[in-house]
């Protein structure tokens, strides 16, 4: 039987990456899937492609998501996905700084925007739409990233580490509101997906800019998004149903250790 029949599921940022993989999937496993992303066109042909309703939706905007209220008002499952890593914006061919010292404000607001104010108004929505029913699972994509400190992108690990958290909080709240919504964030670490080509080019020194990339972690390769995705079906399943505020490391490894080894 499927893991997901009878549930309705919305995904921000579905159109490509890990949320196109989790769409994929919920939908293999029976869920009605509600794609949502601000590429229209691409979010369009994926829903066409499994079967799913697309709907455009900026997570950042307070006004989006109120329309997501009146056309969806029930839901069983919420991924917070879309995310963005403050890269994506180069000037003058150069991406803005983000690391503390030179960070701009606008740059790291940006960031907290998609990241941050995305996922509380996400959870804000599902926790009322789920109300209905008494249950739901709430997934928030946190990172790797979330969880340790990242010089050079400090606006998207402290947005990931409010997501971290903020899913606790989410957890506990329903809990103690005596219902059974459930919350928990995922961390993956090095997932191959579209957000990674401005770092990998197009040039002859990809595969090994790809190796680099992946030279600390233990498993010595990327990730698949249809791997965070088998995750996210579990967590979203009624499989899940005694797991609230957990975070689950996907990351070939990477966080179970650390540089310094002694004994090595
Ligand atoms: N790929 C990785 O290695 C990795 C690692 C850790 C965490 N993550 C997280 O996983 C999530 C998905 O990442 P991905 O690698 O698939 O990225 P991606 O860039 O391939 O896809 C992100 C999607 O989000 C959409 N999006 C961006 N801003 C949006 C907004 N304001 N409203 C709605 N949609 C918006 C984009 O249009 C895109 O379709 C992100 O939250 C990311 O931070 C990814």
């Amino acid at each position: 039987m499927p893991r997901l029949e009878n549930k309705i599921a919305l995904v921000t940022g579905g159109a490509r990456g890990i949320g196109a993989a989790i769409a994929r999937a919920f939908r293999e496993e029976g869920a009605t899937v509600i794609v949502t992303d601000i590429d229209v066109e691409a979010g369009r042909a994926l829903a066409r492609e499994i079967g799913a309703t697309f709907a455009r939706l900026d997570v950042s905007s307070e006004e989006d998501w109120a329309k997501m209220a009146e056309r969806f008002p029930v839901l069983d499952v919420l991924v917070n996905n879309a995310g963005v890593t403050g890269f994506e914006g180069a000037v003058d061919g150069l991406p803005p700084a983000h690391d503390p010292e030179n960070g701009r404000l606008a740059d790291w607001r940006a960031v907290h925007a998609v990241n941050t104010d995305g996922t509380f108004l996400g959870c804000r929505y599902a926790i009322r739409a789920m109300r209905a029913r008494r249950a739901g699972s709430i997934i928030n994509i946190s990172s790797r990233s979330g969880l340790v400190g990242v010089p050079m992108a400090a606006a998207y690990a402290a947005s990931k580490a409010a997501i971290r958290n903020h899913t606790k909080s989410v957890a506990l709240y329903c809990a103690g509101q005596g219902l059974a919504i459930r919350c928990n964030s995922i961390h993956p670490a090095a997932i191959m997906t579209p957000m990674w080509e401005p770092m990998l080019g197009t040039g002859p020194d990809r595969a090994e800019r790809e190796a680099a990339m992946v030279a600390d972690t233990p498993m010595r390769r990327f990730g698949d998004a249809t791997e965070v995705a088998a995750l996210a079906v579990m967590l979203a399943s009624d499989e899940a149903a005694y797991m609230t505020g957990a975070e689950l490391t996907i990351d070939g490894g990477l966080l179970a250790g650390s540089a310094a080894t002694p004994g090595d």
